[in-house]
């Protein structure tokens, strides 16, 4: 037998052996009590001799290129397996590029649109430019306006929050810019604003859709000049803030109706964020799910706690509105709700979640126009939520709507109802039975 040990970095990964021959002839009494002793075990004696006889044995050459053989072989398995960890290296260090990080800083999400988002982030992290913080309520601008700050250079200097729909005109400038004493009533010492509290670090002004056209054109100045004169004060002073702005509302709409001022909007808007709604991601529900169970259930020092199937499907199914947001609340009343419970059942859920979806009914179904029309809207909806509710199982439902499999995904193609695209468009602006209508039920 030749054998070649085969390690690699000094670590041993196996050996190659060669057998099945001899190295010289066996004797005519060597095999005789050989075949002696196969036969005391009870085996075949004959079987023996026939094995024997087919036994190669080997030449001083052969037994040489046998040798090279086997070690060529264990070589041979080296460069492979090295080859084949420099790739999965590599593909790990593509991966990381490419993303499918789970968290950046305390925001968690691993769809293709927060992937896209934590690389936004990456990149904006040394530049000092003003930004502005899209999305509907509860997506989590605060969050990334935080994590902006949090990941600049300014770091170490505060991070101020300014919610502008809070205060009244007067009442925000004051907030903002400070005031001097006897200014006005109840002024009865000198305030600093929060404009000079943010010095060094971010200010960030939340709601900024809500401000007043007259603030606006105050926190132009600032922005552009650098400089702000407190409520009734008339020296000027220096800050150095780096302004973050949020808002849910359409700014473009509003400069189109005169409420917000163009050139702050294009002042503020130098590096834009768009926050998808949570509908638009639904892949981060689980996640975001788990998370918001471990950080309840730590908090109350339980144990750990998992929704059932149904209860998960039902989150799934609903449209969230009120975006993470409404789910980070829905999780936590859960929690309380479960008791010493480790399985949150379905029936536990609030209402709204439990019952959307619930209808199998289509609302809304036009009643007028082309009969051809309303009835490729109807079949489009069934077919959507059918494939919803039976998880992409087009034999399923084929058989639910007594149609074939190979005609259900003809009319899949036609609406374009492919899995990705509708988790997408998931009761987004889509046709008939709109999402958040039916939520508010
Ligand atoms: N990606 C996320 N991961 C974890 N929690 C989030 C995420 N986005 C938002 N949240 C949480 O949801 C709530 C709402 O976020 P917030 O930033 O205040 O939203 P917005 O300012 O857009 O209304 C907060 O409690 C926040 O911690
Ligand atoms: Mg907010």
């Amino acid at each position: 037998m030749i054998a070649s040990r085969i390690s690699i970095e000094n670590e041993y990964l196996g050996s190659v052996f060669a057998y099945s021959y001899l190295e010289k002839p066996v004797t005519a009494e060597a095999q005789k009590s050989a075949r002696a002793a196969v036969e005391a075990l009870g085996l075949d004696g004959e079987a023996f001799d026939n094995a024997m006889a087919r036994m190669k044995t080997l030449t001083e050459g052969e037994k040489k290129y046998l040798f090279e053989l086997v070690d060529l072989v264990s070589q041979e398995i080296v460069t492979f397996h090295t080859e084949i960890s420099k790739r999965e290296e590599r593909i790990n260090a593509l991966n990381n590029q490419l993303g499918s990080r789970y968290s950046y800083n305390s925001m968690i999400g691993k769809s293709k649109p927060m992937q896209e988002l934590y690389s936004l982030l990456d990149k904006i992290k040394s530049s000092e430019s003003t930004v502005l913080v899209q999305g509907e309520n509860g997506t989590g601008k605060e969050l990334i306006a935080r994590a902006i700050h949090y990941n600049s250079p300014r770091k170490d200097s505060q991070f101020v929050t300014v919610n502008c729909s809070a205060f009244n005109e007067n009442l925000l400038d004051s907030e903002l810019f400070g005031h001097v004493k006897g200014s006005f009533t109840g002024a009865i010492k000198d305030k600093k604003g929060l404009f000079e509290t943010a010095d060094k670090g971010t200010l960030f002004l939340d709601e900024i859709g809500d401000m007043s056209p007259t603030m606006q054109v105050k926190l132009l100045r600032v922005i552009q000049e650098g400089t702000l004169t407190p409520v009734g004060g008339t020296e000027q002073r220096k800050v150095d803030v780096r302004v973050v702005a949020a808002t849910n509302k359409d700014l473009k709409e509003m400069i189109e109706t005169g409420t917000f001022r163009e050139d702050l909007y294009y002042r503020i808007n130098v590096i834009n964020v768009v926050v998808p709604p949570l509908r638009d991601r639904k892949e981060d529900i689980p996640v975001l799910v788990d998370h918001f169970l471990a950080r309840g259930c730590k908090e109350k020092s339980l144990p750990m706690k998992a929704l059932a199937k149904r209860a998960l499907e039902r989150i799934f199914d609903y449209p969230w509105p009120g975006n993470i947001r409404e789910l980070e609340n829905e999780i936590e009343r859960l929690i309380v709700l479960s008791g010493d419970e480790v399985r949150i059942a379905a029936d536990l859920l609030s209402q709204r979640i439990r019952e959307h979806g619930d209808n199998a009914k289509v609302q809304g179904v036009r009643v007028a126009g082309k009969l051809k029309d309303a009835l490729e809207e109807l079949e489009k909806t069934m077919i959507r939520e059918g494939l919803r509710r039976t998880g992409w199982n087009k034999s399923r439902l084929a058989k639910e709507l007594g149609i074939s499999r190979a005609g259900l995904i003809m009319k899949v193609e036609k609406y374009g109802l492919d899995k990705r695209k509708i988790t997408r468009a998931i009761d987004g602006s889509g046709s008939g039975g709109g999402g958040s209508g039916e939520a508010a039920a």
